[in-house]
């Protein structure tokens, strides 16, 4: 493994710029800590294309962020933790962290055993099984109840957040776990964090679990069991896209409105 030290930066990713939820939980939890970001907005969305070719896409990024040394991984995606947390993690020594086992622990800690949790993700997520599995890993014994929400990623990226078609979408998926009993509901997708406030309103009764601050405190204790937390200095912050255009500048400032040093368009390496 390359040398890698508390200056070292953390390198995050996405399929697009819905991990930017993740990144800005980071940065408000570790303020200090140097981060690299790539959101892969050329080939987004991730959720609902195959195993094969998410793995694929995964790993060039992760070549990306490990040519540039980070000393840890966060796989702000959960289409991408569904399908390449274990590809990814045999590439590198550096700590590498998914965002569904963050999500989970927070679901076992707070949730009764008979609890009844939904999960609203993207098709690939579900599909993937990934979440009854790191939940029976994690000994979890809530039942969980799924739910593929495919419009609610193009409909965040268009800017709709709120508003009478947001309304319609979402109690249109939410209903039936309504029906199911759920109390715990997962938001699956990097992007749903956005809509948190509109699933309040119209769902006080849901309890939700966000993975983006789950994984930032996740990170954090990995990173200080390690001796690789930086203690101070600002944060220099490095924002990589694969296709620069209008709307992502437009949603970069939505998804975060932190200080950037660097936001710029770069290509990836086959891998
Ligand atoms: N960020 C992805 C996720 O968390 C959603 C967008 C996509 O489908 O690529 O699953």
């Amino acid at each position: 493994m390359a040398q890698v030290a508390p200056e070292n930066s953390i390198g995050v990713f996405d399929s697009g710029l819905g991990g930017l939820t993740v990144l800005r939980e980071i940065h408000r939890l570790l303020p200090q800590e140097n981060l690299i970001y790539f959101g892969d907005t050329a080939r987004v969305p991730y959720g609902n294309k195959s195993a094969a070719t998410v793995i694929r896409y995964s790993k060039e990024i992760v070549q990306f962020l490990l040519a540039r040394n980070v000393k840890a991984i966060v796989v702000a995606c959960n289409t991408a933790s569904s399908y390449a947390l274990e590809t990814i993690k045999q590439m590198t020594d550096v700590p590498v962290i998914g965002v569904i086992d963050p999500a989970l622990r927070a679901l076992v800690r707070t949730a009764s055993p008979q609890a009844i949790a939904g999960l609203i993700a993207t098709r690939g997520t579900i599909q993937s099984g990934a979440y009854p599995a790191a939940l029976q890993r994690l000994g979890g014994k809530q039942k969980l109840v799924t739910q593929p929400c495919p419009l609610l990623v193009p409909l965040i990226e268009e800017g709709y957040t709120e508003g009478l078609v947001c309304e319609l979408i979402v109690r249109d998926y939410l209903e039936p776990l309504v029906r199911q009993g759920v109390g715990y509901l997962i938001l699956g997708c990097t992007h749903y964090p956005l809509l948190a406030p509109l699933i309040r309103r119209l769902y006080p009764q849901f309890h939700l679990i966000d993975s983006a601050e789950e994984t930032a405190h996740e990170l954090a204790a990995v990173l200080a069991n390690a001796s690789l937390n930086r203690k101070e200095g600002t944060a220099r912050i490095e924002l990589y896209v694969s296709d620069m255009t209008e709307s992502v500048r437009m949603l970069k400032d939505r998804f975060f409105a932190g200080k950037v040093d660097i936001f710029t368009e770069a290509q990836l390496a086959e891998y």
